[in-house]
């Protein structure tokens, strides 16, 4: 019986020690620019304070004609001096994607916006491409992160061609306590 209680009450620090050995992401900076304005005008790309713990990502593009091929060039960059090249490099085919979501690592990088885009269709994409309110979560947990700082760097290709980029900053602190 005692040794029972000892096992709980130690389980009971560890769970709680667990629970608490929180994370956070914060966005720190976001660019956008268009490579051809006649396809794609980037109308917002801006990081918004809701409050000290809360910076959200708003952006707003305009497709100006349809796009049945998307293909989404992306990596992972971690300053050290400059944004060096870390761990990820992937091309994904944003249209096959869209269909039925493939590659996880990709599938998490879309779960952080895709309850607040309307980029919840299949291609074609056209007209306003939009995000509202995009903020990160603990839910990137599951990739191996040291603390730093952070890009993902995102070029966008229709049939081949660059179109526009955006690279997005964030700051991962992993608070222990
Ligand atoms: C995006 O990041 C890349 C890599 O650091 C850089 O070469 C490029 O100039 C950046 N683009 C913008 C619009 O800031
Ligand atoms: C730029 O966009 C136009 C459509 O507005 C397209 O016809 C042209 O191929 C694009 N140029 C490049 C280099 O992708
Ligand atoms: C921000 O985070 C701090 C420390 O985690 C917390 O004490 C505070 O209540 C948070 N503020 C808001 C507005 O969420
Ligand atoms: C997106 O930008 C376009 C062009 O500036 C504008 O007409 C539209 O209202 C914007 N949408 C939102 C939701 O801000
Ligand atoms: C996609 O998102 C828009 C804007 O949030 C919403 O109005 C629309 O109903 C959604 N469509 C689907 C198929 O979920």
């Amino acid at each position: 019986m005692r040794n029972t209680l000892k096992v709980v009450g130690i389980l009971t620090i560890f769970l709680t020690w667990r629970l608490s050995d929180s994370v956070t992401y914060k966005l720190t900076n976001v660019k956008c620019e268009s490579h051809n304005k006649s396809w794609v005008t980037i109308n917002e790309c801006r990081l918004k304070a809701i409050n000290r713990n809360k910076t959200v990502f708003n952006f707003n593009a305009t497709f100006h004609h349809p796009t049945n091929d998307i293909l989404m060039d992306y990596q992972f960059l971690k300053r050290e001096n400059g944004y060096k090249p870390w761990l990820y490099r992937k091309k994904i085919n944003g249209c096959r994607f869209l269909k039925r979501p493939y590659d996880a690592l990709s599938i998490l990088i879309y779960r952080t916006y895709k309850d607040v885009s309307n980029i919840n269709h299949t291609c074609p994409l056209y007209g306003d491409i939009l995000i509202r309110g995009m903020h990160l979560t603990t839910e990137l947990n599951s990739l191996p992160y040291p603390t730093g700082d952070y890009m993902l760097q995102v070029n966008w290709l229709f049939y081949r061609k660059i179109q526009f980029v955006t690279n997005v900053s964030y700051q991962f602190v992993e608070n222990l306590l």
